[in-house]
C-alpha cells in the first residue's frame, strides 16, 4: 500500500519522481506528494488530493526544481484522504514519506506535543518527522538521526527522509514494507517497488529487514538491525520499462486478462516434459520435503485464498493429501494445531502481503517441516523468507484486479498437486500423462475462452442496473464461482455473494427475485446432475439464471435461464479455463457502470499493512 520514489542526482528529479508515482500508483491512490530540496537548499513541497494526474497538473502551474526529493502516492490507513494528510509531512528541514502503519503512533504523539511539537496531520506518519527533528538536536547526522528514530517506531513500515540543509544523502529505513534502491550513473533512487524506477535504471539493491541505508549520489552504505555495515548485493531487474505501459488496450485488468496465455506458457516453461512433469524445477532439493508431506496447510488472503481453495480439492482428490485453506489474517491470530509433516504453503501475488508474510513467521515459529511460496515476485518478503519458492511467472500486474496472478496460480499448484502425487504414489504414469496433456492444451484453451470476449460483452448489460448478485459453483467451481463474486464486487461495485450450491435451500433461496442475478458455474462433470436440480430450485423461484456450461451439459435455453456454452475442454483444467469468462464478465461490467476499473474505489494493489 502507497508507494514511494526518491532521488538524489544532479538534474532536476521532480519529473523522474512522479513517472515513478504514476507507476506505483496501483498501490494507493487517494492523495500524492512530492518535495524537493531546491539550490537555495530550501525545501518545497506541493500536495494534492487524488490521483497522482492531480498532482502533476498543480506542478505544471507550480514547477519544482532541485536534485533530491521524495514522493509518495497514499492509500490512506491513519486520517481521511486529504491534502493535509497526504506525505510528505515536513518538520523543520526534514521530510518524511512512509509506507505502512507506526501502531504506538499515539504515545509518540502525545510525547512530541508534551515537547512542544504542534500536529497537522491525522496521520502516524507525521510523528516520524517531529521525532527526527528532535533527535537530530543531539546527532551528527540524518543518518544516525533515523537511527535513534528506528528502535522508537513498533509497526511495519519503510520510510525515506531527507533534509534541506544536506540534500547530499537521503536516508532510507525498512522494516515490513520493502524498499528497493536504484542504482544510477552519479545519481541513485529509491523506491517501495522496481517497477517505479524502470525508466532510469534496471540494477537494483533490495533492502533487508531492519536495513537503514544513506544514499547519496556517489555512495551507498547500508547498516543492518544491529547496526553493522552491511554488503547487499545488486541485481539486474529482467522486465522492460513498458511493463508499465497498457498497450493497445484500455485497462491494464484488460491487458492483463489478455496476457494469460502467455502468462501460462511461462508458468509451465522448463518445468513439464513431454508427458511428465520435472519435479526438481519446484526447487532443489524439494524432492524429499514433498515426499514426506502428509499435511498442507494453505494461507493467503483474497484472490491468493480463491485460488489456494481450488488447490486443495486437487491436493485431496488427485494426490491423496489432507489439505487445510485458511485467510491469514485469521490463520495469524488463532490458536491452529499442527498437524505431522506438515508443509506450509503462502500463495501471494505480491509476496509483500502483510497477513500472509505474517502467517508465515508464525508457521515458522510452530516448526513446520518446510514452507513454500507460490508468489508472482522474485526477491518478495515471501520469497526470501520461505524455504522453497515456486514462482508464477505471471509477469508484472497492474490491474488491483487480479486476473493473470490467478490463473498462473492456479496452473502452479496443478503441477505441484502432480508431483506430490506422483512422488506418493497417487497418481499413475497414465493420470501424470492426462494432467500433462491437459496442462500443454490450456494456454490454446483460454486463447478459445477469450474468444467470448463480445458474447459477453453484449450479456453484461443485463448486469448494469443490479445492485446484488448471487454466484453458484460446486466442487472446485465453488472457489471459482468466489473468485468471479469477488471480481465482480471489487470493480464494478455490484454486491456479489457466492454459495456452494448445495447450501442454496439452507437460506439463499429466500433472497432469489427477479432482480438477483445468478450465475451458475456448470460445466460437464460429476456434480452436474445436482447443480442442475439447484439450478432448478433456483428457476421455480423466478430467478434469473447465467448458466456457463459446454455443450456435453446439454441445458436448454427458457425465459429465465440464460445459457452461455463455451468450447470444450479437459476436466482436470476446467476451472481454470471458466475462469475466463468470468474476468470478462466483471470487466464489462464495469465498462458500463463507469468505475475505474484499475483502481477500484478504496483498494490497493498491495496491502502491505494489516
Ligand atoms: O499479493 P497477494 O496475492 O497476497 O494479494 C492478496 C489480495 O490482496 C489480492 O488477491 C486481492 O484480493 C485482489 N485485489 C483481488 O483481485
Amino acid at each position: 500500500m502507497c508507494g514511494i520514489v526518491g532521488a538524489v542526482a544532479q538534474r532536476d528529479v521532480a519529473e523522474i519522481l512522479i513517472n515513478g508515482l504514476h507507476r506505483l500508483e496501483y498501490r494507493g491512490y487517494d492523495s500524492a506528494g512530492i518535495a524537493v530540496v531546491n539550490n537555495k537548499k530550501q525545501l518545497q513541497r506541493v500536495r494534492s488530493l487524488g490521483k497522482v494526474q492531480e498532482l502533476e497538473n498543480t506542478l505544471e502551474k507550480q514547477p519544482l526544481l532541485g536534485g533530491t526529493g521524495i514522493a509518495h502516492t497514499r492509500w490512506a490507513t491513519h486520517g481521511e484522504p486529504s491534502e493535509n494528510n497526504a506525505h510528505p509531512h515536513i518538520s523543520g528541514n526534514f521530510a518524511v514519506v512512509h509506507n505502512g502503519i507506526i501502531e504506538n503512533y499515539e504515545i509518540l504523539r502525545h510525547r512530541l506535543q508534551e515537547k512542544g511539537y504542534i500536529f497537522s496531520s491525522q496521520t502516524d506518519t507525521e510523528v516520524i518527522a517531529h521525532l527526527i527533528e528532535w533527535e537530530m538536536r543531539s546527532s551528527e547526522t540524518l543518518l544516525d538521526a533515523v537511527k535513534k528514530v528506528v528502535p522508537q517506531l513498533i509497526g511495519a513500515y519503510g520510510m525515506a527522509v531527507i533534509d534541506s540543509n544536506d540534500p547530499e544523502h537521503l536516508i532510507a529505513a525498512r522494516s515490513g514494507s520493502p524498499l528497493v534502491i536504484g542504482l544510477g550513473i552519479g545519481e541513485n533512487f529509491l523506491a517501495s517497488d522496481q517497477l517505479a524506477l524502470l525508466s532510469v535504471t534496471h540494477r537494483f539493491i533490495f533492502l533487508e529487514e531492519g536495513d537503514v541505508a544513506d544514499i547519496s549520489r556517489r555512495q551507498i552504505n547500508i547498516y543492518n538491525r544491529n547496526g553493522e555495515k552491511v554488503e547487499r548485493l545488486a541485481h539486474n531487474a529482467n522486465i522492460e520499462a513498458d511493463v508499465a505501459d497498457k498497450g493497445q488496450h484500455r485497462h491494464f485488468m484488460q491487458k492483463e486478462i489478455f496476457e494469460q496465455p502467455t502468462a501460462l506458457i511461462n508458468t509451465m516453461e522448463g518445468r513439464l516434459n513431454h508427458d511428465s512433469i520435472i519435479v526438481e524445477s519446484i526447487g532443489n532439493g524439494i524432492n524429499e520435503i514433498l515426499k514426506n508431506v502428509e499435511n498442507i496447510q494453505i494461507v493467503a488472503c483474497g484472490t491468493s485464498y480463491n485460488a489456494g481453495m481450488v488447490a486443495r480439492y486437487w491436493f485431496e482428490n488427485l494426490a491423496g493429501i489432507s489439505c487445510n485453506v485458511e485467510i491469514a489474517s485469521e490463520f495469524r491470530y488463532r490458536q491452529s494445531v499442527l498437524r505431522p509433516n506438515s508443509l506450509l504453503i503462502t500463495l501471494s501475488q505480491s509476496g509483500e502481503t502483510a497477513d500472509t508474510l505474517a502467517a508465515l513467521r508464525l508457521a515458522k515459529e510452530k516448526g513446520y517441516m518446510s514452507t513454500l511460496a507460490i508468489c508472482n515476485v522474485a526477491g518478495s518478503s515471501l520469497v526470501r523468507e520461505s524455504d522453497f519458492a515456486f514462482m508464477t511467472r505471471a509477469g508484472v500486474e497492474i490491474g488491483v484486479a487480479s486476473t493473470k496472478a490467478f490463473t498462473t496460480q492456479l496452473v502452479t499448484m496443478l503441477m505441484l498437486v502432480t508431483a506430490m502425487g506422483k512422488l506418493n504414489g497417487h497418481i499413475s504414469v497414465e493420470k501424470e500423462k492426462l494432467i500433462i496433456k491437459a496442462l500443454q492444451a490450456l494456454p490454446k484453451d483460454i486463447e478459445n475462452a477469450l474468444g467470448i470476449d463480445e458474447q459477453i460483452k453484449i450479456l453484461s448489460e443485463d448486469f448494469a442496473e443490479k445492485h446484488h448478485s448471487l454466484f453458484l459453483g460446486r466442487g472446485e467451481y465453488y472457489p471459482i464461482a468466489m473468485e468471479a463474486a469477488l471480481k465482480l464486487k471489487e470493480i464494478s461495485y455490484i454486491h456479489a455473494e457466492t454459495y456452494a450450491a448445495g447450501e442454496l435451500k439452507h437460506g439463499p433461496l429466500a433472497l432469489i427475485d427477479a432482480d438477483m442475478p445468478v450465475i451458475v458455474i456448470a460445466p460437464t462433470n460429476d456434480l452436474l446432475e445436482k447443480l442442475k436440480s439447484n439450478i432448478e430450485e433456483v428457476a421455480a423461484r423466478g430467478g434469473q439464471l447465467y448458466v456457463f456450461t459446454d455443450r456435453d451439459a446439454n441445458f436448454k435455453e427458457s425465459e429465465n435461464i440464460k445459457v452461455i456454452t463455451m468450447p470444450e475442454v479437459n476436466n482436470i483444467t476446467a476451472p481454470i479455463f471458466y475462469t475466463i469468462p468470468m474476468q470478462l464478465l466483471s470487466y464489462h461490467v464495469a465498462l458500463i457502470k463507469g468505475t475505474d476499473v484499475d483502481q477500484p474505489r478504496n483498494l490497493a494493489k498491495s496491502v502491505t499493512v494489516e
